[in-house]
């Protein structure tokens, strides 16, 4: 035998019949978008490394330590997308969007690429779903996005997913918060790990995003950035907040969640399920405002504000929920013999061009084979053709399930199984 070639370490197939807890959930997902208003856009899984290392940020952990980056055939340099909000706003610039719309609204779902330890929760392929609106400042945007991912969670009969908000202030107050945020934190120096000694002087924010315990015992009482944001910010965060509570979204603030790219200004913010398929995955989603990415990317001052959801984690919680779309035949067709075959064949194919879902053996076999097949199926009817059948033109639709067989002209089939699927 040859040598097995294993997949991808921390890649996942997506088989049937956990692919019908995906499918639920794109379908909830566009569903969701479409209402309020959001259009889809694929962009490219590689982009040039520049992309994600000016928009990401150098210090984070995501850029630093786990993109897929490679050198193309032209030495180029390459990475798989570790995110989609830098290509997204990539793509708005290239295309000129603003100039055709003032306020645009996107949404993508697909893979991304982080290099992380695996958990549950936690892979190297993973799917995300976001929505990004650039062209409006104003905190009605925010908590639009905010309401959308609420509505969506909602939708998907999620409960136990929190919402956690935060201010990340802006390039007037921010300067200051960060001072006072290095003060602390070098007075504390020695309890921080070595890599957050390292960071404190180069990115003193992502101290605050260390997992490390002792790091976390020094962060309990930094400084928090809600007390330092600049009047603008305040207004901003406050007029944020009353548009939620004024659609009873509920939320609590989190001054010390800062998330893990440098991209934001402003709003921040995290959706959280503590349920235990998670693990200590419990961030479901996240994101944030990003008002000086269009233009630190070389575009025009477009402001813009987004989030992304980890469709694995919401499979994994959907999966416990029992929740999925079903993919099962409407009408199983067994043949008696090889006469039966060829119309049985002819007649799946015409109900199949109808619309119907519709199954068979491809193999024949026994008629009990076939039975145990359309049983394992699902479909809700069955239907055998023999002799008899191929003689009179009539037929017997049973209902799997159990129930009573009713007689019927084969040639009005599809009509008497829209009748009784209705
Ligand atoms: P993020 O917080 O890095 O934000 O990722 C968003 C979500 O993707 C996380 O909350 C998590 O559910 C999921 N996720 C991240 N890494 C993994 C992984 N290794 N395995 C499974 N799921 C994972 C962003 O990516 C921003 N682009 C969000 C955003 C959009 N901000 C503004 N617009």
């Amino acid at each position: 035998m040859s040598q097995r070639i294993s997949g991808v370490k921390g890649m996942n197939d997506l088989l049937p019949p956990d692919i019908e807890v995906w499918h639920f959930l794109e379908a909830r997902a566009r569903e969701t978008f479409r209402r309020f208003g959001y259009q889809e856009v694929r962009t490219p899984v590689l982009e040039d490394t520049a992309l994600f290392v000016r928009s990401v940020g150098e210090e984070t952990d995501i850029v630093g330590k786990e993109m897929y980056t490679f050198e193309d055939r032209a030495g180029r340099s390459l990475s798989m997308r570790p995110e989609n909000t830098a290509p997204a706003v990539r793509a708005y610039i290239e295309h000129a969007v603003h100039v055709r719309e003032a306020v645009t609204r996107w949404y993508y779902l697909g893979p991304m690429f982080r290099y992380e330890r695996m958990k549950t929760g936690r892979y190297r392929q993973f799917w995300q779903m976001g929505g990004e609106a650039y062209g409006s400042a104003e905190p009605a945007q925010d908590a639009e996005l905010i309401d959308l991912g609420l509505q969506l969670i909602h939708g998907l009969d999620l409960p136990g997913v929190r919402l956690e908000l935060n201010s990340l202030g802006d390039e007037n107050c921010r300067p200051a918060y960060l001072a006072s945020l290095t003060a602390y934190l070098r007075a504390h120096q020695s309890e921080l790990c070595a890599e957050c000694q390292a960071r404190l002087e180069r990115n003193p924010l992502r101290v605050l995003d260390c997992k490390n315990p002792k790091c976390q015992a020094v962060v309990a009482g930094a400084p928090a950035v809600t007390d330092a944001l600049c009047r603008p910010c305040q207004a901003h965060f406050e007029a944020v907040r009353h548009k939620l509570d004024a659609i009873h979204a509920p939320y609590t603030v989190n001054p010390r969640m800062v998330r893990g790219l440098d991209y934001y200004t402003r709003t921040a913010f995290e959706f959280i399920a503590d349920a235990p398929a998670l693990g200590t995955a419990t961030a479901v989603g996240g994101g944030g405002r990003y008002d000086r990415l269009v233009q630190e990317l070389g575009g025009p001052s477009v402001p813009a504000v987004g989030w992304a959801m980890g469709m694995d984690r919401l499979c994994l919680l959907l999966a416990e929920s029992g929740k999925r779309e079903e993919a099962k035949p409407e009408l199983f067709v067994a043949a008696a013999d090889a006469a039966a075959q060829d119309e049985a064949f002819r007649l799946v194919s015409e109900l199949r061009r109808s619309g119907h879902a519709v199954d068979f053996d491809p193999r024949g076999g026994s008629l009990k084979s076939q039975m145990k097949r359309a049983d394992k199926s699902g479909a809700r009817f069955a239907l055998v053709l023999g002799e008899r059948e191929l003689a009179s033109g009539d037929g017997e639709l049973k209902p799997l399930a159990g129930g009573e067989s009713v007689r019927i002209r084969l040639d009005t089939l599809g009509a008497a199984l829209a009748a009784r699927l209705r």
